[in-house]
C-alpha cells in the first residue's frame, strides 16, 4: 500500500485513448456560462416549450431556463421509450441477498414506464397531483425510484426520508412539507435480516397531529404488518388502473416549479427543507452525469448510495436516468451475504462505471483485496467517490484493486444544496492527485478566502465559496428564506457560502479539508451537533449534552457526546446503552455517539456559554489551550480522564 499523501506531488496523467474518446472537452472549461449550459440544454433534455432566458443572474435568487416547460419524469421514461430504447435495461436490480438470488431481475425502460404510469395513477386516486407533496420512507427497491418519477410525473413534489432515519424524522419532514401521503414498505431487508418499516412511520405519525392522511406501502418481506385505516397496499391502490402513459400524461412543470424537497442537517436548528427545482436540477445532474463518468450507451453504471440522500436523487434516479443510462440498484449493503458480493455485481453486470464514498471502500480495504481479486472486474473504466475527503491511501487502494492499476477516480465535491458536482476531476483531461477533488466543474468559480473576504494563496486554508450560479444550485430553504439568506449568502455578500474548508495547491488544484461548522459526517452522513444533543436532551436524566466530532478510521468522524446528568443520577454503561438508543429511536441508528462521556457538568464560561473548542479538543485529544475563562476547570480533567480510560 503506498505511503503517498496527495502534498507530496504524485500525479496521474489521463489515459491518452480516454482523452480522445472522452464526451467532456477541455475547452469547455473557457466556455461562457450560459452559452456552455445552453447548449447543454438543447442537448440533454426534451422541452414541453422552449425558455426565453437561460439564466437570470440576480444572486442568491438566480433563475435557470425561464419561460421554460418540461417534465423530469418525461425525460427519464417516456422519451427513451418513444425514442426506441424500451428494451434497454434501465435497472439491474439486485436483492439484499445478492444477484445470484432469484430475485434479482432486470427492469427495462418499457417496463419502468408501466411501472410508474401505473404508481401515478393510484396516486392520483387518492388525491395526489401537480403541487400536492408526497413523502417517500423506503429502502433500495425499485419502487422507491418508481415514486419518485411518478410524483415528477404528476408535478406532485416529493421528499424522501432516509430509510434508516426514525419515524419521528419522517413525521417532522412530512409535516413540514405538509404530505398528504406517505410511500412506504412493509419490512427493510438487509443484511439478510427485516427489520420494521411501516410500523416505524406509524410510530412517528401517531406521536402528533400529521398532515399525512393515507400511506401507501409497498410489499416488499410480505411480513403480516399492522394495517389500519390510513394504510392502503400499493398492489392493491394499482389493481385496477391503467400502465398505458397516454392515460396519465407527464404533466408541463415550469422550469422553476419544484421538483423536491430534501431535509439535511445545519450547524443549528431542524433540518432543513432543501428546495430543487425542475429544469436546472436536471440539467446539472444529467450533464455531470454524463460528463464526469464520461457515459456511454453501453455504459453500466452502478452508484452505490442511497436513495435517501442527495447522492441517490441525483446520481440513482434523475441523472442517470435522464441519460438513459443503465445502472444497478442494489438494495444491500457491503459484506453481506459474502465480503466479496460488490465484485460479484460488478463482475455479473459488466459495470464500467462506480461511484461509491470513501468509508465503503474503507470497509473493503479492511476486508483484504483478496475479494476483489477473486472477480473480473477488468468491465471498470471510472471510478468516483463521493460525500467526504478520501484519504490518499484508500485512493490508491481504490484505483489499484477495483480500478485495476488504472481506472481515473473521479473525486467528487458537492452537497445537498449544490444539488449536483462541482469541484471534480474530468475524464481524459484532470492529471490526478490522490486524494484531491482539484477542478471546478466547467462554469463553477470556486474561490477561498479568509473571514473578512480576502482571497487566499497557495496551501492557505479558508473558506470555500462559489461566486457563479450554476444549475442545481438550491433556490431557497422550505419555508425559511431568511435561514436561507443567514446561512449562505451573508458570510459574503456576492458568494455561495459552502461551509467547507478548502485550500489551493501550487499547480491551482483545490483540496477539501471538511467542514468549518457544527456539521458531523459520519460514514459520508450529514449530521449536526445540535440534532444529536436535542436527542439526549429528550432523556429524562440527562441535565444538558454537547457533541463534538473525532476522527475515527474507518467512518471519517464519530460522534462523542458529552453529558451532564440531573441530580445525583450516575452515569452508568446502562445509561449510557439508553442514551445511544434515544438517539437512534429520535433521529436513527446512524447517528449514535461512539463515545459518551458522562460529567459533573460541562465546561462553561463565567457568562454561562459551553466552550465548544473545548470539547472539540477533547474529543480529538488535542491540547486544550487556555482553559482559564472556565468556571471550573475541574469539569475538564474528569472528562479528559474518562477519555483516555
Ligand atoms: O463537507 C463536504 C462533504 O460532504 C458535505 C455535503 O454533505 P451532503 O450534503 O450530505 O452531500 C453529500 C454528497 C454530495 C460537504 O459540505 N463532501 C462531499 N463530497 C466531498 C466532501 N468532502 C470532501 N471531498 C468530497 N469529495
Amino acid at each position: 500500500m503506498s505511503e503517498q499523501t496527495a502534498t507530496e506531488g504524485k500525479t496521474y496523467p489521463p489515459d491518452p485513448e480516454l482523452s480522445k474518446t472522452a464526451n467532456v472537452r477541455p475547452e469547455m472549461k473557457d466556455q461562457d456560462l450560459r452559452e456552455f449550459w445552453d447548449e447543454q440544454a438543447k442537448a440533454r433534455l426534451d422541452w414541453f416549450q422552449d425558455y426565453d432566458e437561460v439564466l437570470d443572474w440576480n444572486l442568491p435568487y438566480a433563475k435557470w431556463f425561464v419561460g421554460g416547460k418540461l417534465n423530469a419524469c418525461y425525460n427519464c421514461v417516456d422519451r427513451h421509450v418513444e425514442g426506441g430504447k424500451g428494451d434497454k435495461v434501465a435497472l439491474h436490480v439486485v436483492p439484499d441477498e445478492g444477484p445470484d438470488s432469484p430475485e434479482a431481475r432486470d427492469i427495462t425502460f418499457s417496463d419502468l414506464q408501466r411501472e410508474v404510469v401505473k404508481m401515478a395513477n393510484g396516486l392520483k386516486e387518492l388525491g395526489v397531483g401537480k403541487g400536492v407533496p408526497v413523502g417517500i420512507y423506503m429502502q433500495m427497491i425499485p419502487e422507491a425510484v418508481v415514486a419518485m418519477l411518478a410524483c415528477a410525473r404528476l408535478g406532485a413534489p416529493h421528499t424522501v426520508v432516509f430509510g434508516g432515519f426514525s419515524g419521528k424524522a419522517v413525521a417532522e419532514r412530512c409535516n413540514d412539507l405538509e404530505c398528504k401521503v406517505l410511500i412506504t414498505q412493509d419490512e427493510a431487508m438487509r443484511g439478510g435480516k427485516s427489520g420494521a418499516q411501516k410500523t416505524n412511520a406509524d410510530e412517528g405519525l401517531d406521536a402528533g397531529p400529521t398532515t399525512v392522511e393515507k400511506v401507501v406501502v409497498v410489499k416488499r418481506s410480505g411480513a403480516d404488518i399492522p394495517m389500519g385505516d390510513r394504510d392502503i397496499y400499493l398492489d392493491d391502490l394499482t389493481a385496477n388502473v391503467s400502465d398505458d402513459p397516454e392515460s396519465c400524461p407527464c404533466e408541463p412543470m415550469d422550469s422553476e416549479d419544484l421538483l423536491f424537497l430534501l431535509y439535511t442537517s445545519g450547524s443549528t436548528g431542524k433540518p432543513k427543507g432543501v428546495v430543487h427545482t425542475t429544469a436546472g436540477y436536471l440539467l446539472g445532474v444529467a450533464t455531470t452525469h454524463n460528463l464526469v463518468f464520461d457515459v456511454k450507451d453501453d455504459s453500466v453504471y452502478w452508484c452505490a448510495a442511497d436513495i435517501g440522500w442527495i447522492t441517490g436523487h441525483s446520481y440513482i434516479t434523475y441523472g442517470p436516468l435522464a441519460n438513459g443510462c443503465t445502472s444497478v440498484l442494489y438494495e444491500g449493503v457491503p459484506g453481506y451475504p459474502d465480503k466479496d458480493v460488490w465484485w460479484k455485481i460488478v463482475e455479473k453486470y459488466g459495470v464500467t462505471i462506480l461511484y461509491t464514498s470513501p468509508t465503503a471502500i474503507k470497509s473493503h480495504m479492511k476486508w483484504g483485496e483478496q475479494h476483489a481479486q477473486g472477480h473480473d472486474l477488468s468491465s471498470i473504466r471510472i471510478l468516483g467517490s463521493v460525500g467526504e475527503p478520501i484519504n490518499p491511501d484508500v485512493w490508491e487502494w481504490y484505483r489499484e484493486h477495483v480500478g485495476g492499476g488504472k481506472a481515473p477516480i473521479m473525486d467528487t465535491w458537492w452537497q445537498t444544496e449544490t444539488g449536483h458536482i462541482l469541484i471534480t476531476p474530468l475524464p481524459g483531461i484532470t492529471h490526478l492527485k490522490p486524494g484531491m477533488a482539484q477542478q471546478p466543474f466547467p462554469g463553477v468559480r470556486p474561490e477561498i478566502r479568509d473571514d473578512e473576504g480576502n482571497q487566499l494563496g497557495v496551501e492557505q486554508t479558508g473558506n470555500l465559496v462559489l461566486t457563479q450560479p450554476w444549475p442545481g444550485m438550491m433556490r431557497t430553504l422550505y419555508n425559511d428564506d431568511e435561514r436561507f439568506r443567514d446561512t449562505y449568502w451573508s458570510k459574503y455578500s456576492d458568494a455561495y457560502f459552502a461551509g467547507d474548508g478548502a485550500k489551493y495547491d501550487a499547480d491551482g488544484d483545490i483540496q477539501l479539508m471538511g467542514r468549518i461548522d457544527d456539521v458531523v459526517n459520519v460514514s459520508g452522513h450529514r449530521l449536526s451537533t445540535f440534532e444529536v444533543e436535542s436527542a439526549l436532551v429528550e432523556h429524562a436524566d440527562v441535565a444538558e449534552a454537547a457533541v463534538a466530532a473525532r476522527k475515527d478510521d474507518d467512518t471519517g468522524q464519530a460522534i462523542v457526546a458529552f453529558v451532564s446528568l440531573r441530580g445525583d443520577k450516575q452515569g452508568t454503561e446502562e445509561l449510557e446503552q439508553a442514551l445511544r438508543e434515544q438517539v437512534a429511536q429520535s433521529i436513527g441508528k446512524l447517528a449514535r455517539p461512539a463515545t459518551v462521556i458522562f460529567a459533573s457538568d460541562l465546561p462553561k464560561t463565567r457568562s454561562g456559554k459551553i466552550m465548544r473548542r473545548l470539547l472539540k479538543n477533547l474529543a480529538e485529544g488535542e491540547e486544550l489551550g487556555d482553559t482559564s475563562t472556565l468556571v471550573d476547570p475541574t469539569v475538564v480533567e474528569e472528562m479528559q480522564k474518562q477519555m483516555n480510560s
